[in-house]
């Protein structure tokens, strides 16, 4: 028993689960003007659903710190707001717990993997078991107007195959096979007609100069049948605090999921 709780905070901070958001805010503080492109582009794709759809309810999944999310116009619209997210950030949740439009769901998006590699021994994980826990996973539902899937879809799987990639638990191909099986499982969780996904789909590396020097896809799957799509390049990290050797941006697309 005291063995597994060391193991299960041990692996919370091999996962990054706490530090996470934390990266994500100090990294938006320090790369501001670049971040504040992408984050209108994403409050407007949400924006242009909700005038689409009209919804009375709206369930944001990877709603995180909200930086992505027009809160107070939804709240003004009328719209009741579920927000869905593994660790909702003490600040969030301070801010909306007794707003009665508000509502938080916490939940493992990947169907349990995050749960599985915090209480496994490393001696007990492999590929093949993971691939049958995600592929029979049992899907998120929810019976909101309107789903958007924010700026997650590439950190459902980068947070796990990080850590698997870290413990030498995968090769190569596994992972892009691992990682591939997790967005398409939230792809297909996400309902027909009256969703939106909002997600990074490649990163890109550049030199001083802004010559483009790298790039490398974060979704594996095939999103050709999104519609009303918009792309746009997120000024991700002038600093070099992600990747040493180059600046990082990501070319991010927006969908409605038929
Ligand atoms: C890049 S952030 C999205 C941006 C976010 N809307 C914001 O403004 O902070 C991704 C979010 O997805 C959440 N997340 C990552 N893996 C998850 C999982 N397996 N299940 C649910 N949420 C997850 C993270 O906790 C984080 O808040």
């Amino acid at each position: 028993m005291v063995l597994q709780k060391i193991r299960k905070a041990r692996r919370t901070l091999q996962l990054g689960l706490t530090s996470g958001q934390t990266g994500i805010y100090n990294r938006y503080l320090r790369e501001n003007e670049g971040w504040d492109a992408h984050l209108t582009n994403s409050k407007q794709a949400i924006t242009n659903a909700v005038n689409r759809f009209n919804p009375k309810s709206v369930c944001i999944l990877g709603s995180g710190l909200l930086l992505d999310v027009p809160v107070d116009e939804l709240l003004t619209r009328g719209i009741d707001l579920t927000l869905v997210d593994l660790a909702h950030p003490a600040s969030i949740i301070k801010k909306y717990s007794l707003n009665p439009q508000i509502h938080f769901e916490t939940h493992d998006l990947t169907g349990g993997l995050i749960h599985y590699l915090q209480a496994t021994k490393l001696k007990d994980i492999n590929f093949f078991t993971l691939i049958n826990l995600v592929s029979r996973a049992k899907a998120y539902t929810t019976d909101a107007d309107l789903v958007v899937s924010l700026n997650l879809l590439s950190q459902l799987s980068d947070i796990p195959i990080e850590f698997l990639k870290q413990k030498k638990k995968l090769t190569d191909w596994q992972c892009v096979e691992l990682a591939s099986t997790i967005q398409q499982k939230h792809i297909e969780s996400l309902p027909k007609g009256k969703s939106l996904l909002i997600s990074d789909i490649l990163e890109e590396f550049y030199d001083e100069r802004g010559s483009l020097i790298a790039t490398r896809p974060t979704v594996f799957i095939d999103l050709s049948n999104l519609t009303q799509v918009q792309e746009w390049q997120w000024d991700f990290d002038t600093a070099k605090t992600y990747n040493e050797d180059a600046i990082t941006k990501l070319r991010v697309v927006s969908g409605l999921v038929q």
